[in-house]
């Protein structure tokens, strides 16, 4: 896998935030590569800039300072509008709070990034079937988001993360609220799809526990990486 070229490459990420007088130095110059089809996990506690790192490798909030080459590509210096475009081509998002939307049900919801690429109805029905398939979700292709547990929420997230065949997946906690079963069946989940579908995945979390799925771990504390194993 190590043999597989580079999809993500970080050089020395700074990210400040200002709050009035006061300056929060989020990430203090962080570096790391992520190869094509690997499953990486980010692993710190509360505050140490996990968040931060994800939504920056995403295209979704601009380093302080520091480069970001994905695909070939600088995201730091594209405009809102590339990154919207990035997003879309390249990127999927699992997030903690499922944010669904309560009044579509599972097909409904898994299709709504495909309305964004201009893909006929039925069509777009068809794939998120089929991504809804993929995720154990079958029988549940009709219930509205309050009509499910929270693993099946989580699961339809998946799906609708999934059902454009993103190269490049982010998760940030994406269990947070679930029982330790459908936890361990989420995480083997998303293993068995990064190694069949050779999508790369990179998920956000504070749990050594399920850190230990990932290929590999990338440990962050203050800011700063401090172990990678
Ligand atoms: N928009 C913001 N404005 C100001 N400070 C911020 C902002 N976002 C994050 N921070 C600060 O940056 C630091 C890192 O936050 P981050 O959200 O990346 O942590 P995290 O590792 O994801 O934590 P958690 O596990 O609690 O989600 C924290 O000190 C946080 O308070
Ligand atoms: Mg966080």
């Amino acid at each position: 896998m190590n043999e597989n070229s580079a999809v993500i490459t970080a050089n020395t990420l700074y990210k400040v935030f200002k709050l009035g007088e006061e300056r929060v130095r989020a990430l203090d110059g962080v570096s790391l590569t992520v190869r094509e089809g690997e499953f990486v996990a980010i692993v710190g506690t509360s505050g140490s800039g996990k968040s931060t790192l994800l939504n920056l490798l995403a295209g979704l909030d601009k380093p302080t300072k520091g480069e970001i080459i994905i695909y070939d590509r600088h995201i730091e210096r594209m405009n809102e509008s590339q990154l919207v475009d990035f997003r879309r081509d390249n990127v999927g998002f699992i997030f903690q709070a499922y944010d669904l939307l309560p009044q579509f049900n599972a097909i409904e919801n898994v299709s709504l990034p495909l309305s964004f690429w201009g893909i006929d109805r039925p069509t777009r029905e068809k794939m998120a079937k089929k991504a809804l398939k993929q995720v154990g979700l079958e029988g549940y292709m009709k219930h509205r988001p309050t009509e499910m547990s929270g693993g099946q929420q989580q699961r339809v997230g998946i799906a609708r993360a999934i059902v454009t065949g993103p190269r490049l997946i982010f998760a940030d906690e994406p269990t947070g609220n679930l029982d330790s079963k459908t936890t361990e069946d989420i995480l083997h989940l998303l293993q068995k799809m990064v190694h069949d579908g050779m999508q790369t995945l990179i998920m956000v979390t504070h749990d050594n526990n399920l850190a230990s799925y990932a290929d590999r771990r990338i440990h962050i504390k203050d800011g700063k990486i401090v172990k990678e194993d």
